[in-house]
């Protein structure tokens, strides 16, 4: 099949985007207003963009409290949604109004940021502190504003539980987070699911020192 998504022509029930925009790491962001009220969400649209510098971006459908706060205090937090917390993660998803604090109603225990105001999921593996960047919203083809706001932060600090250290390396599948898919569908990673691939060395490595080559296969 072949469909124009502005001609809403799929013929399916549902529009399948997110189903093949999946799996997709969901950044379960707590965030601070100026006023001091918590807040805690999860956005599936997040991603990382790069690790030098490491930056962070999630978009937002409407300004919701997650944009306004870390526009207000220009500090975010996203914590690493996994299979232990799924119900909770979920939780925090309910739309309170502005200034509920989601970690307390989905019964989370906070603790404190290292640089930043906004405090982590005390039970997630991994939370990395955040500084705002900026947001964009997003005009269409027509050059229309779109109501998706993307917001881009910089990581200035990691927080990892460091039972999930092995030989040095982060085993990211014993953490077992988990992704959205389409519908109400979600995927976890496994130790059973998980590859690993070397990646081919391209022409123009041979003018790379032997030590940053092997540094880039990693
Ligand atoms: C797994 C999951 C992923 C979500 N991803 C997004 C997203 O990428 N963008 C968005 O606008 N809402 C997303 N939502 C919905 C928000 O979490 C929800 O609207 C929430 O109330 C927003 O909270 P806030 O207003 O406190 O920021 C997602 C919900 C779930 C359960």
């Amino acid at each position: 099949m072949f469909y124009e998504p502005r001609k809403k022509n799929h013929v399916l029930p549902h529009d399948p985007f997110k189903a093949i925009v999946a799996p997709r790491p969901i950044g379960w962001i707590t965030s601070m207003s100026a006023r001091g009220e918590i807040n805690l969400a999860p956005y599936s649209f997040f991603n990382g963009l790069s690790a030098e510098p490491p930056l962070v971006m999630f978009c937002s459908d409407g300004r919701k409290d997650s944009v306004v706060f870390a526009e207000e205090t220009k500090e975010f937090v996203c914590n690493l949604a996994t299979w232990n917390l799924r119900e909770q993660m979920n939780a925090t998803s309910e739309a309170y109004p502005r200034g509920v604090d989601e970690m307390k109603e989905a019964g989370l225990e906070a603790a404190p940021s290292v640089l930043l105001k906004p405090p982590r999921v005390k039970a997630s593996p991994c939370a990395m502190e955040c500084k705002w960047l900026q947001t964009v919203r997003v005009d269409d083809l027509e050059g229309h504003p779109t109501q998706r706001y993307v917001v881009f932060g910089q990581v200035v600090g990691v927080y990892i539980d460091e039972c999930f250290i092995k030989d040095g390396l982060l085993d990211t599948a014993a953490m077992r987070p988990i992704a959205r898919a389409g519908y109400h569908d979600y995927f976890v990673s496994t130790p059973e699911t998980k590859f690993s691939l070397r990646r081919p060395k391209d022409a123009g490595a041979d003018h790379l020192d032997s030590i940053k080559v092997a540094a880039e296969l990693l």
